[in-house]
């Protein structure tokens, strides 16, 4: 199997702008490397438009979300068309809403397959437009494949465009949900909002605290990780690079204390890769305009070349 990089430069999702330079960024710090890792790749197009992100219309609740949607979409479509090619994909993009688009991908591939989810973050990115604090849709692409509103409390109220455009982002690709919450892990999130530690608690999602990680090293979390997801078919990651610890680097936009290590995460990420059933790893959210010296960048260069060449050496 050959890896393919599709990039999304995608920073609709995101309250702090900059995120769509995360990839070139990450590309500048693979020449930096004298690396020729982006001889090929492919890239996906984001209405990212400045007028876009800087209109003050739509709804406060779930911004941008009909280019967020189309987004989705095109996302979906060309993570489809990679694992149909038999080619392993590589998302590297802005925000972290292009998840949702790319578990889509993954399900219309393979809609009769059970689909596993490592999301590796110091959010756990399951706000729906009714309990967002910030209406950014970064912290919603879990609850758009997990077909979840969470309305059992006070929720925002929203208008008739965005509850539409809020039912077709969950629905992409016809299928919803196209995750269960007992096929979800999430490792070192740790900022979450109230809505979110209900929906944690309610349906018992596995978190790995840092702590946790730190405690059983690489090799146990994923093996009893592995296990926990062991009637799964497929396996997707997701690395949102804010999972790493500010003291890394400041370049993302929702930095939290208590992360993972560079280094943590690189042998993470590199034992990951080397099981059968991963399917798909994405990497989001490094913004260069918010770091010194592109460190951010290059710690994401790193985990992935690292993770890459254990993916070769199979
Ligand atoms: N929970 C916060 C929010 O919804 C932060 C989300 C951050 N998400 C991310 N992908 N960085 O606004
Ligand atoms: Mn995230
Ligand atoms: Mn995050
Ligand atoms: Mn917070």
């Amino acid at each position: 199997k050959s890896l393919k990089i599709i990039e999304v430069k995608s920073e609709i999702g995101a309250g702090t702008r900059g995120a769509s330079l995360g990839v070139d960024a990450i590309k500048i710090a693979a020449l930096d490397f004298g690396s020729r890792f982006f001889k090929k790749h492919k890239s996906v197009e984001v209405p990212n438009e400045n007028h876009l992100l800087l209109e003050s219309t739509g709804s406060p609740f779930a911004k941008r979300i009909s280019g967020i949607l189309t987004m989705v979409e095109r996302v979906s479509d060309e993570v489809k068309n990679t694992l149909g090619n038999n080619e392993f994909p590589i998302v590297l993009a802005g925000d972290h809403s292009t998840a949702a688009g790319t578990i889509s991908g993954i399900k219309a591939a393979y809609p009769k397959s059970r689909l596993g989810v490592i999301w590796i973050d110091a959010h756990s990115d399951m706000h729906s437009p009714y309990t967002t604090p910030s209406g950014n849709m970064h912290g919603m692409p879990l609850a758009m494949v997990l077909d979840e509103d969470n309305t059992d409390s006070k929720v925002n109220k929203l208008d008739q465009e965005t509850i539409n455009y809020w039912y077709q982002l969950k629905n992409v690709g016809n299928i919803a949900p196209k995750i269960a919450y007992r096929d979800l892990v999430l490792i070192s999130a740790r900022d979450m909002e109230k809505p979110e530690e209900h929906l944690i608690k309610k349906h018992k999602v596995k978190n790995i605290t840092t702590a946790e990680f730190r405690k059983r090293g690489v090799e146990r979390t994923v093996i009893e990780t592995m296990m926990y997801l062991d009637h799964c078919d497929l396996i997707y990651v997701s690395f949102d690079v804010d999972s790493l610890d500010p003291t890394a680097s400041r370049g993302t936009g929702t930095p939290v204390v208590q992360g993972l290590t560079e280094r943590e995460a690189g042998a993470l990420m590199t034992r990951l890769i080397t099981n059968q059933k991963v399917c798909c790893f994405e990497i989001v959210e490094v913004n260069p305009t918010l770091d010194k010296e592109n460190q951010m960048a290059e710690h994401a260069f790193e985990i992935l070349i690292k993770a890459t060449n254990a993916f070769r050496n199979e």
